[in-house]
């Protein structure tokens, strides 16, 4: 059945919320969703996957079988599609606010799967996510951090699980990392103020690991929480700026739009001050890389 938060994904993308709970709260100015580039997403989907498998490891057996499991901020559908290689049987849904990452998730990863189970995707605005099933998987990777306030969405989604069923996440924790700060501070400097200020800042709406971990105390799970910072080698001239080109950047480049030399003289600014934080060695960049998960069980 079809809702507001449950639509089809021909729908024009609704805009970002600007409240949270976390602090601390960057300035947001009101804009349109990010416009998302699937294909420069991807480019790094071998580093972006592994904290998702290390997330699969650690989730329980589900209650029932075939599954019914909702990845919230689905992407391009790729980590959606290995559910589908744990729980073969089971009936995967990937939600996603992207028109653009919908389009590309339904295209690869759309359809029965092999193990007879079944994988779509449908618009929804996890800001505003009330599911309209039971189930007994809700997962997300690296995608509540574009949710303001997600945190108070954990006891609906907690509601909506089967006894038994989980709630698990993978969520950076890098947004004091100079990649970040640095593109933070650009967008607030004064050159670029007018048109940019609050964007390289507007997805910083994390809690610490031990916030979470109480939150679903709080909640009644049985609860697992931990941090790993992966230290990622990347390849290539810039990889930095070409990573965060598929994501960090998305607001920035979507901000301003076609205007190729304001594009350009921005990029350019990056680049500089990403090349001395993070400067080539002999087999390629370090991009160390921040990432907080948790896995919460309902009782049985
Ligand atoms: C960094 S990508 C992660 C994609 C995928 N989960 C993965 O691990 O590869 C973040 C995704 O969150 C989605 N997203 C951001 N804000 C959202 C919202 N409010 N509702 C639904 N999806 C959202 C974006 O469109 C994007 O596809």
């Amino acid at each position: 059945m079809a809702s507001a938060s449950n639509r089809p994904i021909s729908r024009e993308a609704s805009h970002m919320h600007s409240d949270t709970a976390s602090a601390p709260t960057p300035v947001v100015t009101a804009s349109a969703a990010p416009v998302w580039d699937p294909q420069q997403y991807l480019r790094h989907a071998g580093h972006r996957t592994r904290p998702f498998l290390d997330l699969l490891t650690r989730i329980p057996e589900l209650p029932t079988t075939p599954a019914r499991i909702a990845d919230l901020g689905c992407g391009p559908g790729n980590v959606t599609a290995l559910l589908a290689d744990r729980w073969p049987q089971a009936r995967i849904t990937g939600f996603d606010l992207s028109p653009e990452m919908l389009r590309r998730a339904t295209q690869d990863h759309a359809g029965p799967t092999p193990g007879g189970g079944h994988l779509d995707f449908g618009h929804a605005d996890l800001a505003d996510w009330h599911p309209e099933e039971s189930y007994d998987l809700i997962v997300s990777n690296a995608a509540l951090q574009w949710v303001p306030n997600h945190p108070g969405s954990f006891a609906a989604w907690i509601t909506a699980l089967r006894p038994g069923g989980t709630f698990a996440f993978q969520i950076p924790g890098n947004f004091t990392a100079p990649s970040h700060r640095m593109l933070a501070d650009l967008c607030d400097a004064p050159r670029w103020r007018d048109r940019l200020a609050g964007h390289g800042a507007r997805y910083v709406h994390i809690l610490e690991p031990a916030e979470y971990l109480a939150r679903f105390t709080e909640l009644g799970c049985a609860v697992d929480v931990w941090e790993t910072t992966y230290h990622q080698l990347l390849a290539g001239p810039d990889p930095v700026l070409d990573w965060v080109k598929g994501t960090a950047l998305r607001p920035v480049l979507t901000e301003l739009g076609d205007d190729k030399e304001a594009v350009d003289r921005f990029l350019a600014e990056y680049r500089e001050a990403l090349r001395a934080a993070y400067p080539p060695g002999p087999r390629g960049t370090v991009f160390p890389f921040r990432r907080i998960f948790a896995v919460a069980r309902k009782e049985a």
